[in-house]
This record gives structure tokens, C-alpha cells and sequence, in this order.
């Protein structure tokens, strides 16, 4: 397979083709995953939950998402490498363009920020120094004490158009990607729609551009209730790599996600 870049991405949502993405924190899953043909691998401060059993994403550091970074870019293959920006990494600009420099150095190809439309200050300060940005909107998990739990975002229209809004402001002001999670279908497919850049969902519907679930989640290893989002791939599959082709496999048919697991 051919190395995923942002073209790759860009070419995928003008084409209609959806690309896989998915968490990865190690070498040897990274490897698994590539292989499987995932175009995106993240690594997530979801780590923090399901590599450290914390109960939020809160407690992760830098130096965490850069060594798991590190790890998983040294056998990432053909997939693009995309990691996250911890909780406060967005505290002020300066820190924002620091952080993101050490995951970039770490093997990152694109960072991913947290935030609304305030950000776009700091996204356009990264662009302009060459950073790739992915914008995550909707249920931000580093908001999760302020929005009360992990909860179903932009139900009504206010909301809705608010999340629109927000997603316009970060693309305009550089960001190259947009990641929605835990939102209705119909605005997933809104905002998909609405932007040149590609969307990725979680729980945001079947008609985004690109598709991510936690590693974890798609091996039905996860602690605690199941998010209607997820599917559990090796519930049908007898090796991880065989969940993990499966699961690319049912994004680019579109057969992920269905019905049962959109709001
Ligand atoms: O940290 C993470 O794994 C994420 C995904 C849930 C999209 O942000």
C-alpha cells in the first residue's frame, strides 16, 4: 500500500472512498494495525483510560503520548501517525506551539487539539509553522468534568449549529481534518458535508469521511459500559488481525457504523 498522506486523506473525501482509523499505543499493535490496511493510526490520550485505567484522559502527560508516539512510530508502515495533544497542552499559545513541536519531533505527522473556536488562534500558529491540525470537536473527553459526563453532543439545533460554526472557524483558521465524536448522524453528516477538509466520526454517524475507534474497544477488551458507538470486531474474527481487517474492511463498505450504533 501506497504511504497515507493528507492527499490521501483529501483524494479519499473527493472520492467518496471512507478511510479506517484507529488507536495505537505500541510497536507491534501499530504493526498489526497497519498491515490491516488503517490509514490513520492515534495515538490517543485515550491511554490514559485503557493503557493506565484511569477513569478520564485528564491525568495524561506529555511525556506519556511522546513515548507511546515514539513506540508506535517505529512501526507505523504505510499509516499516517497522528497523536494527541494532552489536557492543558491548549493552556496558552506558546505551550500549544512547544508541545506540539515535541510530538512532531517524536514521529507525529499531524497533532490533534481539543477545543472550540478559541482555538483558532493557536491552530493558525501551528499551521503556519507547518504543524498539520486536527480539530476534535463535539464530546471533548478533557471537558468531561464541565460537560458532566460523556454525553451525546449538539442534539439540538442551537448546539448543532454551534459545533457547524466551530468546525468552519478551526478549518478556516488552518486545521487539515476535523474529528467529531459522540453527535447525531445527521450532524455528522452536516458538517462532513460542509467542509472541504475530511471529517473523521466517533459515534458521529455513518456518513463522515473517515471512521476511528479505540484499539481497545474494536477487540472487546474494554472495561465498563459499552458506548453505543463501538463494535466488538473479535467478537467475529480469530486474530487481532483479522478484527482489525475486518473493521477497515466494513468502513470502506460502509457497513460500519450501522444503524444500531448511530445517535
Ligand atoms: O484519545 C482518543 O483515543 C481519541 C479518540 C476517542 C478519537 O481522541
Amino acid at each position: 500500500m501506497k504511504t497515507v498522506t493528507l492527499s490521501t486523506l483529501r483524494a479519499c473525501k473527493q472520492a467518496g472512498d471512507p478511510f479506517s482509523c484507529l488507536t495505537a499505543y505500541d510497536a507491534t499493535f501499530a504493526r498489526v494495525a497497519s498491515e490491516a490496511g488503517i490509514e490513520v493510526l492515534l495515538v490517543g490520550d485515550s491511554l490514559g483510560m485503557v493503557l493506565q485505567g484511569h477513569p478520564s484522559t485528564l491525568p495524561v502527560t506529555l511525556d506519556e503520548i511522546r513515548y507511546h508516539t515514539r513506540c508506535v512510530a517505529r512501526s507505523k508502515g504505510t499509516s499516517l501517525l497522528m497523536a494527541d495533544l494532552p489536557f492543558m497542552s491548549n493552556a496558552t499559545t506558546e505551550r500549544l506551539l512547544t508541545d506540539a513541536g515535541e510530538l512532531m519531533r517524536a514521529g507525529a505527522e499531524i497533532i490533534k487539539v481539543e477545543g472550540e473556536a478559541w482555538m483558532a488562534e493557536g491552530i493558525r500558529e501551528l499551521t503556519r509553522r507547518g504543524v498539520p491540525v486536527c480539530a476534535h470537536l463535539g464530546l471533548t473527553p478533557q471537558t468531561v468534568y464541565q460537560l458532566g459526563g460523556y454525553k451525546v453532543q449538539g442534539r439540538d439545533a442551537q448546539q448543532a449549529q454551534r459545533i457547524l460554526e466551530d468546525a468552519r472557524t478551526l478549518v478556516e483558521a488552518g486545521a487539515s481534518m476535523v474529528l467529531l465524536e459522540c453527535v447525531p448522524a445527521s450532524l455528522g453528516r452536516e458538517v462532513s458535508e460542509a467542509l472541504e477538509v475530511p471529517v473523521i466520526g466517533i459515534g458521529a454517524g455513518p456518513d463522515t469521511d473517515g471512521q476511528i475507534l479505540v484499539m481497545h474497544d474494536v477487540l472487546g477488551i474494554s472495561q465498563g459500559r459499552t458506548p453505543r458507538f463501538v463494535k466488538d470486531f473479535m467478537a467475529e474474527a480469530d486474530t487481532i488481525a483479522a478484527a482489525f481487517r475486518r473493521y477497515h474492511e466494513d468502513v470502506k463498505a460502509r457497513r460500519f457504523p450501522a444503524q444500531e450504533h448511530c445517535f
